[in-house]
């Protein structure tokens, strides 16, 4: 397939390589105009990507738009006329809300999500680093991203695996989104690791987090028991204990955080079902607070 890449940065360079190395006709898509991107990638000669590139853009089978949730619009927008009919739009970031605003605009192409648990680091170097190996999950956000179920997951999970396909991407996301409500932001706040948060006191705040979630997921028509939410944020936290989540390294960097699309999705689909959550309110202004002091 001809694939671009719009992102080259650490998961869009990731599967940049991954494809690349598949058998793709990889390019890329920066804010720059150079022509060629090199990236280097584990014990590999660097691999030349042609990049910035209209006419990639015009052939390109496939688009992954691999920047952060609060880049898509800014990024996509100027991408979207030279787009060729048919070509598909692959959604890959962190949170919910960023891809609502473009879905008319995109409505001829087929549009999908990917969420995924892989790790992935570049440094100044271009040189990618596969941190941690993950699994991901692919949907579609229209009737026409539906129609490439059986085509677009065998493709990413021969390059990536394992990759799967989901028929209710919606409840995948917030299911996802969920989990980083209870434990991103804290972890910023506090400035530790995902493990830190096991204390009485900081569950005790994760429970009513939990609480006032699944009350606004249960009014969007999703499935979400708070019990089980909070029994799964405790497995996360255990499970990556040592990790520091993207929030509180986007705060430690100084740079702009996800939490609009996280934990201020959920305000905003908490305010049109008229539903408080006061919890979720506080912790969205502390890492405000915290970004407006950068
Ligand atoms: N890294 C991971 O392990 C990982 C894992 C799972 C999910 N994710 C999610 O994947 C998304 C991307 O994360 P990341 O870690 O790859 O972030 P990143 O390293 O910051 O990559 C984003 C890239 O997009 C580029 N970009 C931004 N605006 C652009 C524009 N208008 N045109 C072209 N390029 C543009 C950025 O360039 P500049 O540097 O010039 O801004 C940067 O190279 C996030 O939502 C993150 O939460 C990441």
């Amino acid at each position: 397939m001809n694939i671009t890449i719009l992102g080259v940065g650490a998961i869009g360079s990731l599967w940049a390589c991954y494809l690349h190395n598949a058998g793709h006709h990889v390019s890329l898509w920066s804010r720059d105009t150079a022509p060629s991107i090199s990236l280097s990638f584990a014990q590999q000669a660097p691999i030349q990507f042609s990049a910035n590139q209209i006419s990639d853009m015009n052939n390109a089978d496939l688009v992954i738009v691999a920047v952060k949730a609060w880049q898509v619009e800014q990024a996509l927008l100027p991408i979207i006329p030279h787009l060729k009919k048919g070509c598909c739009v692959l959604f890959t970031h962190n949170g919910m809300g960023a891809v609502d605003p473009l879905l008319a605009q995109l409505s001829e192409h087929p549009v999908l999500f990917a969420t995924t648990t892989h790790g992935a680091l570049i440094d100044n170097q271009s040189k990618i680093q596969h941190t941690g190996q993950g699994q991901t999950t692919v949907g579609a956000l229209n009737e026409r991203g539906a129609l490439l179920s059986s085509q677009i997951v065998p493709m990413l999970d021969h390059a990536l695996a394992p990759v799967s396909w989901d028929d209710n991407i919606q409840q995948a996301l917030w299911n996802k989104l969920a989990i980083n409500c209870c434990i991103n932001p804290l972890t910023a706040i506090h400035n530790c690791r995902n493990g830190e948060l096991a204390q009485s006191e900081t569950l005790t705040l994760i429970q009513a987090l939990c609480v006032e979630i699944s009350k606004v997921m249960t009014a969007e028509g999703l499935t979400c028991d708070s019990d089980a939410l909070f029994a799964k944020s405790q497995q996360v936290i255990q499970a990556t204990s040592a990790n520091f989540s993207s929030m509180h390294q986007d705060i430690q960097h100084q740079r702009r955080t996800e939490i609009d699309y996280i934990t201020g999705y959920l305000l905003q689909r908490a305010k049109a079902q008229q539903i408080l959550t006061p919890y979720n309110q506080t912790l969205y202004q502390q890492i405000k607070q915290k970004e407006a002091q950068q």
